[in-house]
């Protein structure tokens, strides 16, 4: 379990609406991950969610009320926030969206809004009917929200507990933990667009059997939530695996080598950066049966033919050549001499960054070791969960693009 709030303080602030609901479970989950929180509730979320639940879920006092008298200096719009990291109101009615575009202070949690420092951030999770979320009115406090650098969360579309379909469901705690956890995170690669393959891939014997590899896709999808965290728009090829897509990542499904070369190539162009973390099958099946193969007493087994599949990497380093873009960054798992094989396949494939990892040990864990290669050398990046490893590797990517950045 990763602890990437611990040491941060939060003001949690709940406002009237149905979604209340979650916002017990997103307390939990913020504690979980380290925080300190404070919450404070609109008179209208205490119809919701009684404030004893999210005093038991929080371990401090919740404040409902701008006069309460257990505040020693009764500033509490003031000292609640002067150690606040951040604040986040969720759910967010549309009645406090309007509050916050206008800068008012009728009530302890809109105070507290205005009145915090400049450094804390403040982001809002809108949760509310789709009628209320698209009125008019309501998109013109949004648009003055996002001018006034309020980061806005979701929301989702989907079904409400009002019966109706569409945009405006509050994003789910999980979701909200990742955004918050990723307001913290440097945007090193805002602007950039970023194009990640990941998983394994999976070539038909026939159509229910198959030739795959023990990739987990782990490192990949961490990868392209660090890059998401630093600010770049992701695209995610991903081979089969069982992960949930990091939130606010575009996923493409792929099962075949074929498939994720044919969906990369398709996405390649624009694309800043390419991070192929695939565990991509050098061979496919020549000859795959169409209908289930049948074992037959006393017959042979079938005899399997390969063919080469195309090399991602490779291509997609071969479309570099005009514009310098993207810059291509490859992984590679070596059962050994990782150090020799690393340096040699980097020149190889004529890419600038290649990163290499000892595998098969790797292939499913949740701690890795990596080695960066470039034109200078090797950066060894000592043995973590893959999130932190990922977000050290986005950020020696980020170094090298601004040096090229200069360059040009
Ligand atoms: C049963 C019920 C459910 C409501 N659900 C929502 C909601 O999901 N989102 C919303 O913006 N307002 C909702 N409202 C309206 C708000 O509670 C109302 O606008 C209130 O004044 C908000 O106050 P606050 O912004 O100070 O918390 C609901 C009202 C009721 C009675």
């Amino acid at each position: 379990m990763s602890m990437d709030l611990k040491g941060k303080k939060l003001v949690l602030g709940l406002t009237g609406g149905v979604a209340c609901y979650k916002a017990a479970e997103l307390c939990r989950a913020l504690v979980k991950q380290g925080a300190s929180v404070q919450v404070v509730m609109t008179e209208a979320a205490t119809h919701f969610i009684g404030a004893v639940t999210m005093q038991a879920l929080s371990g401090h006092t919740v404040y409902t009320d701008q006069w309460d008298p257990r505040v020693a200096n009764n500033m509490a719009h003031i000292d609640l926030t002067r150690s606040a990291d951040a604040i986040l109101v969720s759910p967010c009615s549309a009645d406090f969206i309007r509050k916050l575009a206008h800068g008012a202070c009728d009530d302890l949690l809109s105070t507290l809004c205005v009145a915090r420092p400049r450094h804390v951030s403040l982001l809002v999770a809108p949760a509310m009917n789709v009628e209320m979320w698209e009125n008019p009115a309501t998109r013109r406090n949004v648009a003055q929200l996002r001018e006034d650098g309020i980061q806005i969360l979701g929301p989702d579309a989907g079904s409400q507990a009002c019966g109706e379909t569409g945009f405006g469901r509050m994003l789910e705690p999980d979701e909200l933990v990742e955004e918050l956890i990723a307001s913290f995170q440097h945007k090193v690669l805002a602007g950039r667009r970023v194009l990640i393959t990941a998983g394994p891939t999976f070539e038909p014997i026939d159509p229910v059997r198959g030739i795959t590899n023990l990739s987990s896709g782990k490192m990949g999808y961490a990868v392209a939530r660090a890059a998401r965290e630093a600010g770049a728009d992701v695209t995610l090829v991903s081979g089969p695996t069982s992960l949930p897509t990091p939130h606010g990542v575009r996923r493409v499904d792929v099962l075949t080598a074929q498939q994720m070369h044919d969906a990369v190539m398709a996405k390649v162009e624009g694309q800043h950066v390419f991070i192929g973390v695939a565990a991509v099958a050098d061979w496919r099946v020549a000859n795959a049966s169409d209908q289930k193969l049948k074992k037959q007493d006393g017959g042979a087994p079938p005899q399997l033919e390969f063919a080469q599949n195309a090399d991602i990497l490779a291509s997609v380093a071969g479309t570099t050549s005009l514009s310098g873009w993207p810059y291509c960054v490859g992984f590679a798992a070596e059962s050994e001499n990782l150090m020799e094989f690393g340096a040699a396949k980097r020149e190889r494939k004529g890419i600038p960054l290649l990163v290499g990892n000892i595998g098969p040990q790797t292939f499913g864990q949740d701690d890795n070791t990596i080695i960066v290669f470039d034109e200078n050398g090797h950066t060894v990046l000592p043995r973590a969960d893959k999130l932190t490893l990922a977000r050290q590797l986005v950020s020696e990517i980020a170094k090298r693009l601004e040096q090229r950045s200069l360059l040009t």
